[in-house]
């Protein structure tokens, strides 16, 4: 598979697609919770970021979506841009189903260079994403809510799975198509779009307090459902989802890479240093 040739651009386009489910949020099958559930829920402290994010997201990808001249590709990303509008919608509902409290956040105009803010969004996607799979993965094994409700939420993961694949790989057509065909300016490009979503997500989590919509909330959502972890334990878990949830797509697609290998290696690193008890970084309720 020619990386940039129709044939890539194809595959990219109709396994995303293809990929797409049909449900609407208010009709998944929320499950009853009881106090316990209910409290955690509620003390998560995440979830005026996550609907201002997904809005956000939902918003300015149909906004791009109207500037795209190749049919193909603006029924890809018209369809990402109406699942990042799902999930506001997801998270609309669980606000008012479960009675969270939260401030509603205010619209944000849209950005003038719709492109770039699209192409930060993805690799910013990217490095949440990897974050977020091992986070999930540690917060239902430990049965922190009812399973229903991971079940419901496992289905926003693997859309955010999907669209982390598509967007790599439109990434990599784009770049193709624009006649950046040198692998090494290519790697230095991506490189340094993944240094600014690293940046981004660093500037964030050293200020706990920032109530910027664009906050992570893969980071705010760690320290809530995280009790004691070691680094070690935390690196494992995303690596291991990570490599579970991209085994399903079509191996002759590119997948989002960097944050995986820098995680080998810091893994490899952290098993030769001594052992430190595990940090408690969170009160469960
Ligand atoms: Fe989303
Ligand atoms: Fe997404």
């Amino acid at each position: 598979m020619k990386i940039g040739s129709e044939a890539h651009k194809e595959l990219f386009c109709y396994s995303f697609l293809d990929n797409h489910r049909q449900y609407e949020p208010e009709k998944l099958p929320w499950p009853e919770l009881d106090e316990i559930a209910l409290q955690r829920l509620r003390a998560i402290p995440f979830w005026a970021t996550a609907l201002a994010t997904e809005q956000k997201a939902g918003a300015m990808i149909n906004a791009y979506t109207k500037t795209i001249n190749d049919p193909l590709v603006r029924e890809a990303i018209s369809l990402q841009g109406k699942e990042e509008s799902r999930h506001a919608r997801l998270i609309e509902f669980l606000i008012k189903h479960y009675g969270i409290e939260i401030v509603p956040p205010t619209p944000e105009p849209l950005p003038q260079n719709i492109e770039p803010a699209f192409i930060k969004f993805g690799f910013n996607e990217c490095v949440d994403s990897f974050l977020a799979f091992g986070i999930f993965k540690l917060a239902r094994l430990s049965h922190f809510f009812p399973e229903p409700l991971f079940a419901i939420f496992d289905t926003i993961l693997d859309e955010e799975a999907s669209h982390i694949v598509f967007f790599i790989n439109w990434f990599a057509y784009l770049q193709v198509s624009q006649g950046e065909e040198s692998k090494i300016l290519g790697a230095g490009k991506t490189l340094c779009y993944y240094g600014k979503a690293i940046k981004h997500l660093a500037a964030i989590t050293g200020n706990p307090n920032s109530q910027k919509p664009e906050k992570s909330f893969t980071f705010t959502g760690a320290n809530t459902f995280i009790d004691t972890l070691t680094p070690q334990a935390f690196l494992t878990a995303c690596l291991e989802e990570n490599t579970r949830r991209m085994s399903y797509f079509d191996q002759r697609l590119l997948q989002p890479k960097l944050l995986s290998t820098v995680s080998k290696v810091a893994l490899n690193i952290l098993n030769f240093l001594p052992s430190r008890p595990p940090q408690s970084r969170t009160v469960k309720l």
